[in-house]
């Protein structure tokens, strides 16, 4: 039985990557922080299929034991102060978790399993003022928030234990995917949460920022089983994971309101406050290289993407009413 450790566990990619790990008849393993109040929601139906450990990337001694103990096969970082914005309101919490958070990592694999095989949850946010259209892993890094400063930081970290120390360590230059289980703050969750509660007369309005931007939106299943499969090749590489489309916000808007029957026009306000200090006006990934070396390619279109999310989140919230009426 393969042994994989999980960072961000508790994350989307988290716990569809645990899932697909157990399909596979791996032992899981997760690294948890800890948290005043449990924030297991959405691993809740693997507990008792994966074993938890607490740890923190920002303290290397909590990161010892769990890769002593479990010395496992494959480690997948995940783990990471994820949200744009909050890059630039609190940029040294960032780059300790998202940037020397991987360094910790990678050193403690370096002393405790070396043969363990890596992947590093990089990010299309590196591309940042893209130098061409469509980005591949050849196209230069610009990035534009500390987000995606600290995201660069790791990948050369990951690539330089690669090649120095000769760790099987994977970048994935992954962009953006979402699910249902997508945090409520990034964009399409929160439009697709908000059209629910239009939908069921809790909401009445939805605020937004740039409606111009455009990025590359896959669905979370797809790319955690790119990230297992770099894993199980020859040697060790970096790859993007793209649809190859790109979108605006403005379509995802209007598609997830026309999901529910609904006239965005009718109910989205542009909000200055919410516009970025410096905007990644276009992501479009070319994942050639995926496709050809990994045989991996997206199977969820943009629109069924954006129409299962407005899906789950008006049963929820059908489901918490039906609950309050009972
Ligand atoms: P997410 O939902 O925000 O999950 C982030 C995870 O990191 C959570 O489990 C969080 O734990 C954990 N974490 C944060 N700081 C930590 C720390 N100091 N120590 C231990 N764990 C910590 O992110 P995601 O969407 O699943 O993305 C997974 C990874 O891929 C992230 O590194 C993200 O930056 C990267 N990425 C994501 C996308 C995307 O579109 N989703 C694209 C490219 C790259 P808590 O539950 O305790 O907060
Ligand atoms: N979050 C948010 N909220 N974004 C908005 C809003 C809003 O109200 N209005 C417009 N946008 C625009 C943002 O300006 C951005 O151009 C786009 O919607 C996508 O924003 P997010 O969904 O927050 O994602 P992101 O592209 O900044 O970052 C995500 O993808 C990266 C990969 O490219 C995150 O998952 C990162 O962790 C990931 O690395």
């Amino acid at each position: 039985m393969k042994r994989a450790l999980i960072t961000g566990i508790t994350g989307q990619d988290g716990s569809y990557l645990a899932e697909f790990l157990l399909q596979k008849e791996y032992a899981v393993f997760g690294m948890v922080r800890r948290s005043s109040t449990e924030n297991l929601s959405r691993i809740k139906h693997l507990l008792g299929r994966i074993t938890l450990f607490q740890g923190d990337l920002l303290d290397q001694p909590s990161l010892i034991s769990p890769l002593r103990e479990v010395q496992p096969d494959e480690v997948y970082n995940l783990a990471a102060q994820s949200f744009v914005p909050t890059s630039w309101e609190q940029p040294i919490a960032t780059t300790q978790y998202t940037a020397l958070g991987v360094a910790r990592l990678l050193e403690t694999i370096r002393l405790e399993c070396p043969h363990a095989r890596f992947y590093q949850a990089s990010s299309s946010e590196m591309f940042g003022k893209a130098a061409e259209v469509p980005q591949n892993e050849r196209t230069p890094f610009y990035p534009r928030s500390p987000y995606g400063v600290a995201k660069t930081y790791g990948h050369w970290a990951t690539v330089s234990y690669r090649e120095s120390h000769h760790l099987f360590a994977c970048s994935g230059i992954l962009f953006n995917h979402e699910s249902p289980r997508r945090g409520k703050d990034f964009v399409s969750r929160k439009v697709t949460d908000a059209v629910a509660r239009i939908a069921r007369g809790l909401a009445t309005e939805l605020r937004l920022g740039n409606l111009e931007a455009r990025r590359d939106w896959g669905y979370a299943g797809d790319y955690v089983e790119a990230m297992w499969l770099m894993l199980q090749q020859d040697s060790p590489d970096d790859y993007v994971i793209a649809t190859g489309e790109t979108h605006s916000v403005r379509e995802l808007v209007e598609i997830a309101f026309a999901a529910a029957g609904l006239d965005w026009k009718q109910y989205v306000v542009v909000d200055p406050t919410l516009l970025r200090p410096a905007e990644v006006e276009l992501l479009q990934g070319d994942y050639t290289k995926a496709r050809r070396q990994l045989g991996w390619k997206p199977t969820v279109s943009f629109r069924d993407l954006i129409e299962m999310m407005v899906k789950a989140d008006l049963e929820q919230y059908q489901r918490s009413a039906k609950s309050e009426a009972a």
